[in-house]
């Protein structure tokens, strides 16, 4: 099966299965993710906001717009890589997503990564983080790569703080732009690594 089809099936899944029925209930779209399903990264925000909710896609206002911006700046495009979202509907008002609702989608984010096999994930606020590196305060460890075994796979997290919490703060901003530079080089060595195990295993 493709991995398309395998991600189709995860969405119908959710809705199956009524996964956070209140917040389906309100919401116009359930926002799965969008991108290159071969990404070598993948980025893991919060939740839908209302344009996201409209569209049906991820990341696609203002946050959204700058996360564009910050991708471009290190050369990548949103065709390079994968968007999603712990949680896939929009809480009203665009309140902070639930511990219940965040438990409730855990399994079905980890059933896409399973499916997309990204080398990197770098998360987009705490909301995420908390999931990949329980216990680690977001402040004292963006922007530094952290190896963990997901899926049985060893992959990078990259904490980085919301593109949201940036967008009105200068230092925040700078903070951010700064940690997302050291993207590239994060996958370029993850890349060399696997190379070495490769040759290692030959
Ligand atoms: N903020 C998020 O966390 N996700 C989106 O998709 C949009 C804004």
């Amino acid at each position: 099966m493709s991995k398309q089809s395998n991600l189709d099936r995860v969405r119908a899944d959710i809705v199956a299965q009524n996964i956070c029925s209140e917040l389906a209930e309100q919401a116009t779209n359930l926002v799965m993710g969008d991108g290159n399903l071969d990404a070598e990264i993948v980025f893991v925000g919060e939740a839908p906001g209302k344009n996201e909710d409209e569209q049906g896609l991820p990341f696609v206002g203002a946050a959204g717009k700058f996360l564009n911006e910050m991708l471009e700046s290190v050369g990548l495009n949103r065709e390079d890589v994968y968007i999603t979202n712990i949680v896939k509907y929009r809480p009203p008002n665009n309140r902070d997503p639930e511990p219940e609702e965040k438990e409730a989608f855990w399994p079905f984010l980890l059933r896409q990564l399973e499916i997309i096999q990204p080398k990197v994930i770098a998360t987009l606020g705490r909301h995420s983080l908390e999931y990949f590196l329980p216990g680690a305060r977001i402040s004292e460890i963006h922007g530094q790569p952290k190896r963990i075994n997901l899926n049985d796979q060893t992959v990078v997290i990259v904490p980085l703080y919301h593109p949201a919490s940036a967008l009105y703060n200068g230092a925040m901003r700078e903070t951010l732009m700064n940690d997302f530079a050291k993207v590239p080089n994060i996958i370029k060595r993850v890349n060399e690594r696997d190379a070495v195990l490769k040759i290692m295993t030959e």
